[in-house]
């Protein structure tokens, strides 16, 4: 991702309104130029579909080939859907598919897979974790990966831009990508740190109005089928054509596919078999507040996951977890330094001349990277490197973990990360219409203070980096449906909810919350450990209990289950792992090579 919002050496801001008015007006030639390129895009992209038309595009239209490459056990395809269920006249979209398929017979049916984002493409689901997901969910299933409305190879896709140059060139060296810096957390009444808090926002909501326009311009009313209650009607359509009328929908979604399954078992209830969702995002903010008040939310396991990475570094000591100097060091001490870097570099961004892209790395980049890294716990010991590199001035490895080098020019990839990820959340959250109700950058900035003050000390103004919503009001559509609720469904057969106890992102009280609000259609596990959704730090207890939930035994509710990988492994942690039986030991290493993927 993209970086650079510069703060001088006394604090001021560059950025100023003019600077603002300036990039609009560059922008908007910017957007005539790419309108121009565009009729050549389309031209191309009406040939393609026609091309499809010839085939088939006739809604329930199925064909499944061997994938390119080929993947053993796997296959790909496309399904023609309704583009618009509750208008026939909207034509038809194709759905990209991929399906790892059953080894074990009977075969139960089909469990449709999301990985999350939103704009994670599904369909690579099967193909690079399909043996892998198999041993969690049972082998006697088919297992379904499918591209999202608007992403991946579903047609259509979301393209705001006419390259993706001009795609990272417009976050590059801005908020949208390098994150919100926070001169210092010690004093947040401070009136210098809500000026320059407010200066950024003022320059978030100049990009985020920028995009939005973009999108409008290149895709009008196509935009208007991301949204997630359509991708549920597809999941529905879909499981009818694949396994006839009257089979049951089974679901498995991590992260946002927690929000996509808590969507699918309350629109349709009586569709649905086994469901799991893993990663919890909370359901009623996603569908009743704007996406900038989801945040405060999503951080509040934050903290807790950011001691336990101190914690940990500190007791494995300085050979493994450099960030300490001695083995068992007060954690409270490494977190003193990281404050000490990240003010450091709020006045003295690192010049990183040989990265990715050559550029500078920010306190914001620094300090949305820090609370993104807390979500994969295997990865800790790599970015504990990376942030002592970068303390002792090298600040390369961790810029190249946000700024990824620059693309080709290339129209027929899909476009990465914030747009596909917009034209869902734009659609699934209430979007103020009239502009006396648009946030300003005042308001963003004392709900960051908020969350700062109130919930995450560190990160209450940090999730930008890894979660870029935001600035909805400036979408160009509204979706054909948005579900809010209730969520409260009667299921025949109990959804499993699995939380961890330090989610950083993801936090154990949204999973209780939506299983409190169905009490007698659900269960919760409890997973003891760190990270995002259980599979970033594997679980042999978690992971059995959703094999047997697949094979009709529900887990005992609230059942708690310890992890079986250190996140600075040594040598009890290999013991551990010595002493499991054969079985468990490929079983963890299924999950180890499901982590790897994801
Ligand atoms: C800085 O770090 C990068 C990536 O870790 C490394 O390749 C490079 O050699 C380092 N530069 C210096 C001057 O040590
Ligand atoms: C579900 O919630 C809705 C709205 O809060 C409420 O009207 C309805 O009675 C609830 N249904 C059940 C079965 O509890
Ligand atoms: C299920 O377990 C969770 C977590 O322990 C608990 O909060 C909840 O009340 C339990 N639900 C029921 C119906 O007992």
């Amino acid at each position: 991702m993209p970086p650079t919002f510069t703060v001088t050496a006394a604090g001021e801001n560059r950025l100023t309104k003019q600077n603002s008015l300036k990039r609009i007006i560059i922008i908007s030639t910017v957007v005539l130029v790419v309108i121009f390129i565009l009729a050549n895009f389309w031209t191309h992209y009406q040939q393609r579909t026609s091309s499809l038309t010839s085939i088939a595009l006739i809604p329930g239209e199925i064909h499944w080939k061997e994938c390119i490459p080929a993947v053993e056990n796997v296959e790909c395809g496309r399904i023609i859907v309704p583009k618009d269920y509750f208008d026939a006249e909207a034509g038809t979209a194709s759905v990209a598919l991929a399906r790892y398929k059953a080894k074990k017979f009977p075969r139960k049916g089909s469990v449709f897979l999301n990985p999350g984002g939103p704009g994670g493409p599904g369909s690579r689901l099967p193909i690079t974790t399909g043996s892998a997901l198999a041993k969690v969910i049972g082998e006697d299933w088919d297992l379904i990966g499918f591209d999202p409305r608007g992403i991946g190879s579903t047609m259509p896709p979301t393209r705001c831009f006419s390259s993706q140059i001009s795609n990272t060139v417009l976050f590059a060296n801005t908020v949208i990508e390098q994150g919100i810096t926070v001169s210092s957390i010690s004093d947040l009444s401070s009136p210098l740190l809500y000026d320059q808090l407010v200066e950024q926002h003022r320059q978030f909501l100049a990009v985020k109005e920028a995009h939005a326009h973009l999108c409008g311009e290149m895709m009008g009313n196509e935009l208007k089928y991301m949204g997630t209650a359509t991708v549920v009607r597809d999941i529905d359509f879909m499981s009818r054509v694949i396994e006839g009328e009257d089979e049951k929908i089974n679901y498995w979604g991590i992260s946002y596919g927690s929000i996509l399954g808590a969507y699918l078992v309350n629109m349709l209830p009586h569709r649905i078999g086994y469901a799991v969702i893993d990663g919890i995002v909370n359901p009623v903010s996603w569908s009743n507040e704007p996406s900038h008040k989801w945040p405060i939310n999503w951080i509040s396991d934050a903290e807790k996951t950011y001691q336990i990475f101190l914690q940990d570094c500190s007791k494995a000591g300085p050979s493994s977890c450099p960030l300490c100097e001695y083995k068992d060091e007060p954690w409270q001490n490494l977190e003193r330094r990281f404050e000490e870097f990240f003010d450091a570099i709020a006045l003295n961004p690192i010049p990183v001349p040989f990265g990715n892209r050559p550029g500078v790395l920010t306190s914001g980049g620094a300090r949305g990277l820090l609370v993104k890294s807390l979500q994969r716990p295997l990865e800790w010991p790599k970015v504990a490197k990376s942030f002592s590199s970068a303390m002792a001035g090298n600040g390369t490895a961790l810029y190249n973990a946000i700024v990824r080098p620059l693309p080709l020019a290339d129209l027929d990839s899909p476009e990465p990360h914030i747009s596909p990820r917009l034209a869902v959340t734009c659609l699934d959250s209430p979007r103020p219409t009239s502009p006396d109700e648009f946030p300003t950058a005042e308001d963003l900035t004392e709900q960051g203070l908020k969350a700062l003050r109130e919930v995450s000390p560190h990160f209450g103004l940090s999730t930008g980096v890894s979660e870029p919503d935001g600035g909805c009001q400036y979408w160009p559509v509204d979706g054909p449906e948005r579900f809010t609720g209730p969520w409260n469904a009667t299921l025949e057969t109990k959804m499993l909810i699995v939380s961890n106890t330090a989610d950083p992102i993801t936090p154990k009280s949204s999973g209780l919350l939506v299983n409190s609000l169905m009490p007698d259609s659900s269960v919760i596990i409890i997973q003891d450990g760190p990270g995002h959704c259980s599979i970033f730090l594997p679980s042999l207890c978690t992971a059995k209990l959703q094999r047997g939930y697949f094979a009709g035994e529900i887990p005992k509710n609230g059942t708690v289950c310890p992890v079986d990988l250190a996140t600075f492994p040594d040598e009890e942690s290999d013991k551990h792992i010595q002493m499991l039986s054969t079985e468990d030991r490929e079983l963890l290493k299924a999950l180890r090579d499901l982590e790897a993927m994801f």
